[in-house]
C-alpha cells in the first residue's frame, strides 16, 4: 500500500525469551508545518487492541485507546484530529514538554556563577520551556521493535541558546507499548554544557473517554506524604509539606472533586490540583507514583517513574474554548494530568535535588503509565 509502512510483528518465545504475541506499528502523514517540514503519526498497536498513536511533531500522544471493564475500548487522553489545531493552539495536550518542565521563576536561574535569561510565557515565569518548547518542534523518528513491545524513538537537538538556555542537548524519547498494557516512556539525553534539564510528558486523561464529562469522579492515589507549597505565581516556596489533613492528601484513593473546591490557600493558588508531589522512597529507581480509578468504566491507570516528583494538573484552566477530537469541546477539569518530574524551579532551590545536567553524563527516566480494569 503506497505511502504506508506496516511492519507486523508476530514474536514468538526465541532466544531473548520473548512473550509470545502479535503486535504493529504503521506510519501515516500527518500533515506539514508551517515551514514545511513534514510530519507523520504512527499507530502503535498492541496483541490486546490497546493503541496509541503519536506524531513526532511535538513527540505528541494524539491518542489512547484502551478497554473497559467490558472490552469496550475508549480513546482516553484529550488532543485534536488534525496537526493544524495543535499547531495553532494547545494546553500542551499529549506532548513532550522540555527543556524544563514546569516553571522558573521570572525565567532567571544561575549556574556556575553565570547568569542566565530564559523566554518567559507565563506572566513573568518560565513554563514548559517557553515560547517554543519540545512541544513545538519537529523530532527525528525512527520505529523500533523490543522482544516483547513496539515503540517510536524520537530524537531533536535543542540548540546552545535555545530559549535562553546554555548547551546544545541532545535528546531522545522512546515511547513503548507492551503485552502487559503499558506505555513505557525512556528518555535519555546528553549535553555538552551544563545545563537545567527536566522533561516530562503532558498527556490529558479522562478514563471515562476524552470528550465524557469532566474527571472529579476519579479516585486519585497519590504515593506521597508530601508536596511542594506554591506562592501565587505557582512557584514554589521552597519547603516540603506534609499533606497530612490537607486536601493535597492523596495517600488512600480519593474522588479528585471531593475537595479541589475547599477554600484552601493552595487550591486558590492552583485554580484548584496544579501541585508537585514528592514522591516517596525515590531512589532513582522505577517507584509507584500514582494509581487512578474510574468506576462507571473500570478503567485504571497506574503510574510508576524513575523521577522523585509528579506534577498532578487536574485542567484548571480547561473552559471549553478547545474544541477537540470528533468535535469534543474541552470544558473545566475534563482532564487531568501526571507529569513525572523534577521538582519545579529546582535551578533556584538549593534543597531541591538537582536538575542540572552536565557535560559527560547521561540522563535518563523512564515512566509507564499501565493500564487495567476493575
Ligand atoms: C501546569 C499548569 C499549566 C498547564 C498548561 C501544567 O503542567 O502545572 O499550571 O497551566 O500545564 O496547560
Amino acid at each position: 500500500m503506497l505511502g504506508r509502512l506496516l511492519f507486523v510483528a508476530a514474536l514468538f518465545v526465541s532466544f531473548c525469551g520473548c512473550q509470545s504475541g502479535q503486535k504493529s506499528i504503521t506510519k501515516d502523514s500527518f500533515g506539514s508545518t508551517g515551514d514545511g517540514k513534514k510530519v507523520d503519526v504512527y499507530t502503535l498497536t498492541n496483541a490486546n487492541g490497546v493503541q496509541v498513536e503519536i506524531t513526532n511533531y511535538g513527540a505528541i500522544v494524539v491518542s489512547l485507546k484502551v478497554p473497559d471493564r467490558n472490552g469496550e475500548i475508549a480513546d482516553i487522553t484529550l488532543g485534536y484530529d488534525k496537526l493544524e489545531d495543535y499547531i495553532k493552539d494547545t494546553p500542551y495536550f499529549g506532548a513532550i514538554v522540555g527543556r524544563y518542565g514546569n516553571r522558573i521563576a521570572k525565567g532567571k536561574f544561575t549556574l556556575d556563577g553565570k547568569g542566565y535569561t530564559l523566554a518567559t510565557n507565563n506572566d513573568e515565569n518560565h513554563l514548559h520551556g517557553g515560547i517554543k518548547g519540545y512541544d513545538k518542534v519537529v523530532w527525528e523518528a525512527e520505529m523500533v521493535e523490543r522482544c516483547d513491545s513496539v515503540g517510536l524513538k524520537l530524537s531533536y537537538l535543542s540548540k546552545d541558546g535555545e530559549e535562553g538556555y546554555p548547551g546544545n542537548v541532545q535528546i531522545t524519547v522512546t515511547y513503548l507499548l507492551n503485552n502487559d498494557n503499558e506505555l513505557d516512556i525512556e528518555y535519555h539525553a546528553t549535553t555538552d554544557k551544563a545545563t537545567p534539564f527536566n522533561p516530562t510528558h503532558h498527556s490529558y486523561f479522562n478514563l471515562a473517554g476524552q470528550g465524557n464529562g469532566d474527571i472529579l469522579n476519579h479516585q486519585m492515589m497519590i504515593n506521597a506524604d508530601r508536596f511542594t507549597p506554591v506562592d501565587a505565581g505557582l512557584i514554589p516556596t521552597g519547603q516540603l509539606k506534609s499533606v497530612k489533613g490537607t486536601p493535597m492528601d492523596f495517600t488512600t484513593p480519593t474522588a479528585i472533586g471531593k475537595r479541589v473546591n475547599q477554600n484552601d490557600q493552595q487550591l486558590v493558588y492552583g485554580k484548584g490540583y496544579d501541585h508537585n508531589w514528592v514522591l516517596n522512597d525515590w531512589d532513582g529507581k522505577m517507584n509507584s507514583a500514582a494509581k487512578v480509578y474510574e468506576p462507571t468504566s473500570g478503567r485504571v491507570m497506574e503510574v510508576l517513574t524513575t523521577e522523585p516528583g509528579i506534577q498532578f494538573y487536574c485542567g484548571n484552566f480547561l473552559d471549553g474554548s478547545n474544541v477537540g477530537k470528533g468535535g469534543k469541546v474541552y470544558e473545566h477539569r475534563f482532564g487531568f494530568c501526571l507529569e513525572t518530574q523534577h521538582f519545579p524551579d529546582s535551578p533556584n532551590q538549593k534543597d531541591f535535588p538537582s536538575t542540572i545536567l552536565k557535560p559527560g553524563e547521561t540522563y535518563s527516566h523512564r515512566t509507564i503509565y499501565k493500564f487495567y480494569t476493575k
